[in-house]
């Protein structure tokens, strides 16, 4: 078994501002072998990277993202509610990159551009709300960047992880080349125990349900799938995903899970 995959959720978020450009460089400055984030579609069908429904948790802004236009969401401040954005002494300049709002669109830039190999694991977010829309833009913006369908060699390699079935499965057949992950919070009744549906081979258990079932990475890795693990941010859940064999770890603080892996 290799070394697990280090993952950064919506960035070094931890320490900066999720899901803003300055979380996700510092993140790949870090050494993470992938980036986390979640999408959805503005007003006007722009792809942007935020978690919530809502602007009021990451930014000067209320209501749902989904009512705004890219325009207007690019006047809002993303980054100073974060405590690693308040201005002290000796601290780095803060500068746009750490409050502007993130689209899916920079995001792929600058992963590009940092010639290296990068994993990128895009989360789409509501997948019945927009009928589909948001995988379909998803996919297009992909092939406009080369993204969707991957060779073997091409170092910024795209997954697309889903807690919906139905939104993998729009992936599988819009770009079936690209990987997928069907994310778990709980086991679903129908959820068998051995290959995932739609040719899904990544499970995404979350680490709650890691705790309450020890054998479950074990026994999806067994079935032929493999496992990444989100958010994994303690000590001893990250002993725990390492003892079970996970293939990847989504964290919050990837600094701290590479200095584990003496990496
Ligand atoms: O990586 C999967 C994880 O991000 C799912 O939960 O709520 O952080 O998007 P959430
Ligand atoms: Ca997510």
């Amino acid at each position: 078994m290799g070394a697990p995959l280090v993952i950064a959720h919506r960035g070094a978020s931890h320490d900066l501002p999720e899901h803003t450009l300055a979380a996700y460089l510092r993140a790949l400055d870090e050494g993470a072998d992938g980036l986390e984030c979640d999408v959805r579609l503005t007003r006007d069908g722009h792809l942007v990277c935020v978690h919530d429904r809502r602007l009021d948790r990451t930014s000067n802004g209320s209501g749902p993202v989904s009512a705004r236009t890219l325009a207007e969401l690019e006047q809002l401040d993303f980054g100073s509610w974060h405590p690693g954005c308040v201005p002290a002494d000796g601290d780095e300049v803060l500068d746009e990159s750490h409050t502007r709002l993130l689209t899916l669109e920079r995001l792929l830039t600058a992963v590009l551009a940092a010639g290296r190999p990068v994993r990128l694991l895009i989360e789409t977010k509501h997948p019945s709300r927009y009928g589909g829309d948001v995988e379909r833009r998803l996919v297009t913006l992909l092939r406009r960047y080369g993204l969707a369908d991957p060779g073997p060699d091409e170092r910024v390699r795209v997954t697309v992880m889903s807690f919906s079935p139905l939104a993998v499965r729009r992936i599988r057949t819009l770009a079936p080349a690209l990987p997928t992950v069907l994310l778990l919070e709980v086991l679903p009744r129908w959820l068998r125990l051995g290959r995932l549906p739609f040719g899904t081979a990544i499970a995404g258990p979350g680490i709650g349900l890691v705790r309450a079932r020890p054998q479950l990475v074990p026994a999806l890795r067994a079935a032929g799938n493999q496992v990444y693990v989100w958010t994994v941010n303690e000590p001893a859940d990250l002993e725990l995903v390492l003892t079970a064999g996970a293939d990847g770890i989504i964290t919050d603080r990837p600094a701290q899970t590479l200095t584990r892996l003496g990496r």
